[in-house]
């Protein structure tokens, strides 16, 4: 485990925390500069980025009055188990950058708060003591070369008690990471991804003079429709795919025999000028129907941008930095009540848009600058 790459977290929680923000602020005080850029930073001109929080702060919501709230509640199924908030940690890799526990701190914030927490491929603790803690989890794969350690990836999350498998399909070769990479980011020494230790490894591919690393090499090694088709038959648990963004390939995977899909542009993490996650939302809904749970992240830091996200056809929604920012500065504490905030905030949303569950949510909840000119002409305004 490495040491010494983080100022220790308090633990409590100061009284001016009050917002998911707060802890964004104040993280800046416990994590390195370097991991903060490898954490925070988007890619290239963060542009997608700084598209995610401008996409949700530009959709404008109605307060309603008279719905009746006596069997109101936030509860949700997904793939036939229930939840009592439609939110879920994204897998984040490395935690043990921003705090020594790591994942284990996360899973115990997980469990407490009733979250399903997506454990990492790249996570510094064995998948297996996360998903012990966590008690309710998924396991996120990155794709290995070698399709047998896919298959002992996946064997290893099921025996870990793992509901779902979620594989991220937006990230073949790492985005441009400018902001890391300006500021010297590497990996420490001791923060290690434990989960692919003494796994087959796929010969190395031999690139001719000329050939491009990236699009020989790198490219070699990302997973092909057959590869998918092949992961489909691995598993009985329930098989999402994340970074999903062309309502073309949302059709394609669920046609495949996939059972749901994440939407995210990995928190402006891969492709810079992708659009905002909720920009996707609409028109990968009406690709696969109405049946196909689907999930969004990326820019998700109020209860409002959960309600906005389910409008537009999410059944739920995870979070992903949040959680380094919670770990960073309160260690699990910190992610709990990142996880709380965000669940009040959630409840005062649906309260004041007069939406007792979350079926309530549609897109009536939302002010169209069309409202205006309707009512001004009803009233004989214009
Ligand atoms: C990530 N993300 C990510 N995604 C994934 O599928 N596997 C992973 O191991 C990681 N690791 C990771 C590390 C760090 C430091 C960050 C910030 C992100 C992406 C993550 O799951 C999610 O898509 C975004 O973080 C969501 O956006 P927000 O909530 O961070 O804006
Ligand atoms: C990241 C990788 C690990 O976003 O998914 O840094």
């Amino acid at each position: 485990m490495a040491t010494h790459i983080q100022t220790q977290a308090l633990n409590h929680i100061p009284a001016d925390v009050v917002s998911v923000s707060d802890y964004e602020r104040l993280a800046t005080e416990f994590i390195r500069r370097d991991i903060l850029e490898y954490i925070n930073g988007g890619v290239a001109d963060d542009h997608t980025l700084l598209a995610n929080r401008h996409a949700f702060n530009h959709l404008s919501l109605y307060n309603r009055i008279s719905a009746n709230f006596s069997n109101a509640s936030t509860q949700l199924e997904l793939f036939g188990r229930t939840q009592t908030h439609p939110l879920l940690l994204s897998p984040v890799a490395h935690q043990q950058l921003v705090h020594p526990e790591g994942e284990l701190a996360t899973a115990e914030a997980a469990r407490a708060m009733n979250t399903p927490m997506i454990i990492s491929t790249l996570s510094n603790t064995p998948l297996k003591e996360i998903a012990q803690k966590a008690k309710r989890s998924w396991f996120q794969l990155y794709w290995q070369p070698h399709r047998e350690a896919n298959a002992r990836l996946i064997e290893a999350a099921e025996r870990a008690g793992c509901e779902a498998i979620v594989i991220t399909l937006d990230a073949p070769v790492n985005g441009l990471r400018n902001r890391a990479q300006r500021a010297g980011f590497q990996l420490p020494t001791g923060v290690e991804e434990v989960n692919l230790t003494g796994l087959p490894q796929a010969p190395v591919q031999a690139l001719n003079i000329g050939d491009s690393i990236v699009l020989k090499g790198f490219m070699a090694d990302a997973p092909s429709m057959e590869d998918l088709h092949w992961l489909r038959q691995q598993t009985t648990l329930p098989l999402l795919a994340k970074g999903i963004s062309h309502p073309a390939d949302a059709k394609q995977l669920i046609q495949l025999g996939f059972n749901g899909l994440i939407i995210s542009n990995h928190g402006g993490r891969t492709l810079d000028t992708l659009p905002a996650s909720i920009d996707l939302l609409p028109a990968i809904r009406q690709a696969i129907g109405n049946d196909i749970p689907l999930l969004l992240d990326s820019g998700i830091r109020r209860g409002t941008d959960v309600i906005k996200a389910l409008a537009l056809g999410a059944n739920a929604v995870c979070i992903g930095r949040p959680q380094m920012w919670g770990l960073a500065v309160a260690g699990a504490l910190g992610v709990a009540h990142c996880i709380k905030i965000l669940q009040q905030e959630i409840e005062i949303t649906m309260a004041l848009c007069g939406c007792p569950t979350l079926d309530d949510i549609s897109e009536d909840v939302f002010f169209k600058h069309s409202d205006i000119k309707q009512e001004s002409i009803k009233e004989g305004n214009l």
